[in-house]
């Protein structure tokens, strides 16, 4: 009977927690549409996913006439970045905190901060409690310029989201930041390696185009380096046209990360090939101090940076990263040494795969966000992904993952049931 709770009870109850530790800021800011604009921009730059990976933070959001007003001043979008992650604390401040303030102020690091962007202490914003019940936000050293107005969204003390009347001026987070439109994407590939993929991807406009279009947003590119690459070539010529652009879109991901985000950011993730019902996804998963990037199809690793530095980043693989959408595992080398279970590989990392039967319920456990990802995203999968999943002798408790609430229910049925057999 332990055997059996061990078995079931505890992944799910570990599945739980991890589906509910996962907010979504775009989601809470959804049912308030007079922040509609601020919420348009964490997206646009990219801040959403960083702020939904965290925890214990508070976001400052303003109202869509005060982001007009910012948006009017012609700011790039990597300025804007900038500017909006100075809105981001890194501590957790709901309205009942921002008045139990201890000695009336505190410094709190922002987003900004924690991006590198910030020179000196600019990354950080002074919380007054001042007189009269009034809370202002002000730059370090400086007076406060924004006051709070109201909360807008919590959930204790994961992230908390509130109004303030103003933006935070920042010198140094409104300063224009080096063009990004600029530089030479495939001119840096050629010159570190991967001059065969550049080569590709110059005789492909459309791709080029994507790829310049993307840079300023935040960009990180997965580029096979030159051994690698030229062996795939046959395969590549082969592709029709329109799969060959599918397929240099999909080894670069339209958010920057450097080597320290890719460390903490194990899960599956959108690339610019990504499109609707084409997921074009891959997965990134840490294997010691190891990177690597998987696919259903194939695994890489990341064996060289080439550039990093915001808001690009791009790095050289051993292997051509496959996505499944355009290769089968049959027809591509000698493919993982577990074919069978075509899912397994959001889950297997190669070391625990030794756990007997607990190799296949690590589905819950690993990567936090795979999990809410994969099922935010299922409508384009369909059934093939997650009927695939319920492969092992734990069909029945894992088929049923696919949707969080039904893993609910089903845990609870699961712990109503072991309990009273227990007894
Ligand atoms: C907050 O995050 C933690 C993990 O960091 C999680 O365990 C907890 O369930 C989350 N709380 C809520 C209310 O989502
Ligand atoms: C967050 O919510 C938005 C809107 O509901 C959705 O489009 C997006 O995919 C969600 N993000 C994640 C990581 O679940
Ligand atoms: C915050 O700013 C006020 C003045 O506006 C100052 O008195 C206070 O010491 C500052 N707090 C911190 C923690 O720097
Ligand atoms: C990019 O770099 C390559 C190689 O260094 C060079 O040939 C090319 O002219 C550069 N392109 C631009 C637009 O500067
Ligand atoms: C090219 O495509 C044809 C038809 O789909 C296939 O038979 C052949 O093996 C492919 N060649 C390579 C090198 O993949």
């Amino acid at each position: 009977m332990r055997r059996i709770i061990i078995s079931y009870i505890v992944p799910l109850l570990l599945l739980l927690a991890i589906e509910t530790h996962a907010h979504n800021v775009t989601r809470l800011l959804a049912s308030h549409p007079s922040f509609s604009s601020f919420n348009h921009f964490l997206t646009q730059t990219h801040l959403a996913d960083e702020i939904n990976r965290r925890t214990t933070i508070t976001v400052c959001a303003v109202d869509n006439s005060v982001m007009s007003a910012l948006t009017s001043k012609g700011y790039t979008i990597s300025t804007l970045k900038n500017i909006l992650s100075l809105h981001v604390l890194l501590d957790y401040f709901d309205a009942k905190k921002l008045h139990q303030i201890r000695d009336g102020s505190a410094l709190a690091a922002t987003l900004f901060q924690a991006t590198g962007a910030a020179p000196g202490t600019t990354g950080f914003v002074n919380i007054t409690d001042l007189k009269g019940g009034k809370v202002g936000f002000g730059p370090d050293g400086g007076d406060p310029s924004s006051f709070f107005v109201k909360p807008i969204e919590a959930v204790p003390y994961n992230i908390s989201i509130i109004q303030i009347n103003k933006v935070l001026p920042s010198e140094t987070a409104s300063a224009p930041t080096p063009a990004p439109a600029e530089m030479n994407i495939t001119g840096i590939m050629s010159a570190h390696g991967c001059k065969v993929f550049a080569e590709a991807l110059l005789a492909n406009p459309g791709a080029t185009k994507t790829y310049q279009e993307s840079v300023e947003g935040g960009m990180t590119v997965f580029c096979p380096g030159d051994d690698a690459m030229k062996g795939f070539l046959p395969k590549y010529k082969n592709l029709t046209a329109p799969k060959k652009e599918a397929f240099l879109d999909f080894l670069a991901v339209p958010t920057y990360y450097s080597m320290a985000m890719l460390k903490s950011n194990n899960g599956p993730m959108n690339t610019l090939a990504t499109d609707g019902a084409n997921k074009y996804e891959l997965t990134v998963q840490n294997d010691g101090e190891k990177v690597t990037i998987r696919t259903r199809i194939n695994t890489v690793k990341i064996i060289d940076t080439l550039i990093d530095d915001q808001p690009l980043a791009i790095y050289a693989t051993d292997k051509v990263l496959l996505p499944r959408e355009l290769f089968k595992a049959s027809a591509v080398e000698a493919p993982a040494p577990a074919p069978a279970p075509e899912d397994g590989d959001v889950a297997d990392s190669p070391k625990p795969a030794k756990g007997k039967a607990k190799g296949k319920k690590k589905k819950a456990a690993p990567s936090p966000d795979s999990d809410s990802y994969d099922e935010s995203d299922s409508p384009a999968e369909g059934p093939d992904g997650d009927a695939d999943d319920a492969t092992a002798d734990e069909a029945g408790a894992v088929r049923i993952i696919g949707g969080a609430k039904a893993g609910l229910v089903v845990s609870l049925i699961c712990l109503f049931a072991s309990s009273s057999w227990l007894l």
